[in-house]
């Protein structure tokens, strides 16, 4: 008879719980490695993955889901080749399958794909060499919005968040010779997502910016941060942290054309603290965007970087640039890619925009409503425009949900982490038009600490909503405790009133720091012309710029302004055929390059500093 094995009760308990919670450990335990951050990985030598890749569209993720939804461990992909007398029929065959650009998103690239939200699978074939002593990260410029990755069927990583990069450890999966690689992007909305289920900016999906291969030695400098002291003038500081570095390891800080080198040491959690004496630094500015070779090295790793420096901060209600008031003359963007449309992704795309925007007169830019690419940040550095980079914490997040404010602040984690050392980038917004209840200001609260945690050395600020009492609008949302630099979007002449409206609208601001009007503007379709109060003429778009001036000029505390917007730019929230076409048409260029009339209103009162307050 067979013995049965009386086990005691707690045993029994914790088998039982274990089985309950065995699918969940398994997940965990399947989980690839969380991705890391790189700082500066565009100036890591890689292997580019860009260009056309299989793919295979997957509207019910049937690849990664059985029909009882549990997440497959080998699912057809491992068997991206029908393989002859398969003990199944492969219907999923990416050497069959056609291709989509990369980096690219999806909606631009088919028309049938054109509204999609839903996985699609991506594969292509790479060639690799391995080296000793050499690890190998998958980077991932931005997978836009919930991504996977297998390479030779191996899970590397998983990600959510569409406009941040990321880096998957693929040193153990890759082998020498041929690889491949697959991954799956499921651009669905979520109500529990960041953002959530609705923006006006059109749900670009795929592999929106470069992939590639990074090469780093066993321990490497994964991040640092390097800046202008604001106490000391003539002193760099900051830190270097080598992934795997041994405490008392050395780091080394060179900036060659100022005959500049500083050595440090490695303390236990892995950081380098730096402190560079500098005397005749050229700062960083619009009108001077200096920017200086700095190596820094630490063992066999090394990045050479082109880094500005500069000092911000704010007194009372003045930004002090280098130690000196500045009034921001800025314009709206989102990363629409001119005449293409569709993501933006190119150094031409970033120099079309940013070329606009400095032929608009404008010294600072906010790169709306995500974080943009390094392409676009570096740009600004080059060409001297003041950034405000924004978390996609828009409108009606679930605010009250613990698991989105991890989100918010695993982005804000990428997003300063990749891009800390940008001279251009002065503020980090926390967010865009949220309700004004307890639970969202706790959650910004939060996400706002969590920002000056990972850089204290700039501005925090957020676009608000304003509320109005006849005449006169109010700024008095209690999230402006919270911030260094009050943003606000104000729409009179467009949502409401009459452009005539601004003349006789009052401002009652419950702050004393300096303001940004983040938003005002209003639509027009480039070549419509007619009466100044013809709604969707360039007239009528006119006129509101013409009457915002003199409003803007009665805020003591505006001390910055970026319209909206630059360009036209997709959304499904605007569909008014013959004029929108699913565009939102408030930019003073069309997508197609044709510049309104409001673009040379603008332009004028940028050029005469008739806006805004002098210097
Ligand atoms: C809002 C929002 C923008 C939107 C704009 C508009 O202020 O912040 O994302 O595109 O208004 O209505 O055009």
């Amino acid at each position: 008879m067979k013995r049965l094995t009386v086990l005691p009760n707690a045993l029994v308990a914790r088998g039982i719980v274990l089985a309950a919670i065995a699918p969940a450990l398994l997940a965990i335990c399947n989980a690839a490695p969380a991705p890391i951050v790189l700082t500066g990985a565009d100036r890591r030598p890689a292997t580019s993955l860009n260009g056309d890749w299989a793919a295979i569209v997957d509207p019910y993720f049937s690849g990664l889901f059985s029909f009882h939804h549990e997440e497959k461990k080998n699912g057809w992909f491992l068997n991206r080749k029908a393989q002859p007398g398969d003990p199944f029929p492969t219907e999923y065959d990416f050497s069959k399958a056609p291709t989509l650009k990369v980096p690219a998103d999806w909606n631009t690239q088919r028309e049938s794909l054109f509204f999609y939200e839903g996985p699609v699978w991506y594969e292509r074939d790479f060639t690799y060499q391995p080296k000793e002593h050499t690890r190998v990260f998958l980077h991932v410029g931005a997978a836009n919005y919930h991504s996977w990755f297998w390479v030779n069927g191996q899970k590397v990583c998983e990600h959510e968040g569409g406009y941040t990069s990321f880096n998957c450890e693929v040193t153990a999966a890759i082998h020498a010779g041929g690889n491949f690689i697959v991954a799956a992007v499921d651009n669905t909305r979520h109500e529990d997502g960041v953002p959530t289920l609705e923006t006006d900016w059109w749900n670009y999906g795929g592999l929106t910016r470069s992939v590639s291969l990074i090469e780093v030695p066993e321990t490497f400098i994964d991040q640092y941060d390097l800046h202008l002291s604001r106490a000391e003038s003539n002193i760099i500081e900051g830190w270097v942290h080598v992934e795997g570095g041994k405490q008392g390891a050395k780091v080394e800080v060179e900036i060659p054309e100022l005959d500049a080198k500083t050595a440090a040491a490695l303390s236990e959690n892995g950081r380098a603290a730096i402190r560079l004496d500098v005397k005749s630094l050229e700062r960083w500015s619009p009108e001077t965007p200096k920017l200086y070779k700095v190596r820094i090295s630490a063992g066999k790793d090394f990045i050479e970087e082109e880094i500005g420096f500069r000092t911000v901060e704010t007194h009372g209600t003045e930004i002090l640039l280098n130690g000196k008031p500045i009034f921001l003359r800025g314009i709206s963007i989102h990363a629409e890619a001119p005449y293409r449309t569709g993501r933006a992704n190119t150094d031409q795309d970033a120099e079309t925009l940013l070329g606009w925007a400095k032929e608009l007169g404008c010294n600072f830019v906010r790169l709306a409503h995500y974080p943009h690419d390094e392409t676009m940040l570096r740009a600004a550095d080059r060409m001297g425009l003041l950034v405000w980079s924004e978390n996609p914490v828009y409108w009606a997040l679930q605010f009250d949900n613990p698991k989105v404010l991890a989100k918010a602040e695993q982005q804000l984690d990428e997003e300063i982490g990749t891009s800390r050392n940008h001279a251009a980038i002065i503020l980090w917004s926390m967010a865009n038009e949220t309700p004004n209840t307890e639970a969202r200001t706790r959650f910004i609260e939060t996400e706002a600490a969590h920002a000056r945690e990972l850089d204290p050395t700039r501005l925090i600020t957020a676009a608000l909503l304003v509320r109005g009492e006849g005449h006169t609008k109010i700024i008095d949302d209690p999230l402006g405790k919270a911030l260094d630099v009050i943003g606000f979007n104000e729409y009179i002449g467009w949502y409401e009133g009459n452009p005539e409206s601004a003349d006789t609208t009052e401002w009652r601001i419950e702050y004393q720091k300096p303001l940004i009007v983040s938003e005002f503007g209003g639509g027009a379709k480039a070549g419509l012309h007619g009466e100044e109060n013809q709604r969707w003429t360039e007239e009528y778009q006119a006129s509101i710029y013409r009457h915002q001036f003199g409003m803007l000029n009665r805020i003591p505390q505006l001390r910055g302004m970026s319209p909206w917007i630059l360009m036209d730019f997709r959304s499904p929230n605007r569909p008014l055929t013959g004029i929108q076409d699913e565009f939102n048409r408030k930019g003073l260029i069309s997508d197609q390059g044709q510049k309104k009339q409001a673009f040379f209103i603008l332009q004028k009162a940028y050029k005469e500093k008739t806006v805004g307050k002098p210097e």
